[in-house]
């Protein structure tokens, strides 16, 4: 096992413990590993918040497991998927809440994808105005990288993520063995955040995920591994490419997930929004053709989307793009890939550039044109 550390974004605070073991499936051995587990309240019920497909297939031994450890847990059980990133869901979370008597020494442990990780952590940053937060995270892209943040999002009807707080959690177990019941479209869709990381900051990493096999678990332990540690670095160092490469390809990939409505994963949307991303590199002169093809390539490599469905129209995608939170100035704010590698940082150091509609509808096309040219190949 081992165990990373990252920095609480309020100065003084604990920082956050993250323990990355492979070997085991859920049991006793693995939970016991959550040092913070040993020093709960035993007196107070814990809120267990979980999806109903976690649920179906973990909740029966959760529940024996923590009552093996003495921890009193309550369970709160929400739909699948984005729905659950609402108000709505929160405000039916918060009600189960209520009934059950929660106080200051509750600890709200979220055990699921990113969606769970997003709203547990919401709740708990907010109820009783801050609970302790352990995270146990069972989806590929939440275990590479939506757990290992301070940061949690709601959704609005409008766009995605325009509502959040800040809580860094206090401990996160990432155990590759949770991610045996899930199905290989989760486990590639969460490889577009570790495909993220290498397009931003690693060749050699890039070289390490063209080269192998989602379903040896081997490969897939050592990417989740490494992902980790660079998410935790970039989170330690704060700087402004560790910033921005958090949120490659994010601008266009939100919109294009929040037009559709829980068709694509988040992982599917947001190689759809590096691909278009790179085209608008290339198109705006900031990068090479070398590496918008390496864009293409490693997301088709991996059955991953690249190309944004027909059936979605360009002027809606901008009207979306509109509600990203950093949208300014008419100006889609948003980093570049210069090579595989590296991002492109402006003369004040800054990795977000702005990009107006015009050039991103074109590169929207460009995109759009590209995905007809593979389909004609391969027709022939
Ligand atoms: N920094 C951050 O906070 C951050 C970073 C990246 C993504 N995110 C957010 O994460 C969300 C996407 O997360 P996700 O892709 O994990 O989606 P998800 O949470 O919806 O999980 C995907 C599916 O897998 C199922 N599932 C979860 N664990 C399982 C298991 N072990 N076995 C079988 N099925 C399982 C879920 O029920 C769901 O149907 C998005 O809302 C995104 O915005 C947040």
């Amino acid at each position: 096992m081992s165990i990373l550390e990252f920095k609480n974004p309020y100065q003084g605070l604990s920082p956050t413990k993250v323990s990355l073991l492979h070997n085991s499936t859920l049991d006793a051995t693995a939970l016991a590993n959550i040092g913070f587990f040993s020093t709960v309240d035993r007196e107070s019920t814990h809120i267990l918040l979980t999806d109903s497909n976690v649920a179906a297939s973990m909740l029966g031994e959760l529940k024996e497991l923590f009552n093996n450890l003495r921890i009193k847990i309550h369970p709160i059980i929400v739909a699948p998927g984005e729905p659950s990133k609402t108000i709505q869901a929160y405000n039916y979370v918060l009600d189960s809440c209520a009934d059950i008597g929660i106080t200051k020494e509750s600890t709200v442990i979220g055990i699921g994808g990113g969606v769970i990780k997003d709203l547990s952590g919401f709740l708990a940053s907010t109820l009783l105005r801050g609970l302790n937060l352990v995270l146990i995270p069972t989806t590929v892209l939440a275990q590479v990288d939506a757990a290992i943040d301070w940061r949690h999002s709601l959704n609005l009807p409008h766009g995605k993520n325009l509502i959040g707080s800040i809580l860094a959690p206090a401990e996160i177990l990432i155990n590759a063995g949770f991610l045996k019941l899930l199905n290989d479209r989760w486990v590639r869709d969460g490889l577009a955040e570790s495909i993220k990381i290498a397009l931003c900051q690693s060749p050699d990493f890039l070289t390490l995920l063209s080269q192998a096999n989602p379903s040896d678990f081997t490969w897939l332990c050592r990417v989740i591994d490494i992902s980790v540690s660079e998410k935790v670095v970039a989170m330690n160092r704060d700087s402004a490419p560790d910033q921005a490469m958090l949120v490659y390809g994010h601008a266009i990939g939100h919109a294009i997930e929040h037009l559709s409505e829980g068709e694509l994963g988040h992982g599917e949307a947001i190689s759809i929004g590096m691909s278009v991303t790179a085209e608008l590199s290339f198109l705006a002169g900031l990068s090479d053709e070398l590496t918008l093809k390496a864009h293409y390539d490693v997301f088709t490599r991996f059955g991953l989307p690249t190309i944004v469905p027909d059936k979605y129209d360009l002027d809606h995608i901008w009207s979306i793009i509109r509600a990203d939170k950093r949208f300014r100035g008419d100006k889609m704010w948003a980093p570049s890939v210069k090579t595989v590698g590296t991002l492109v940082v402006d003369n004040a150091g800054k990795c977000f550039l702005p990009f107006g509609e015009e050039i991103v509808l074109r590169a929207l096309e460009l995109n759009k044109s590209h995905g007809k040219t593979t389909r004609r190949l391969a027709q022939d």
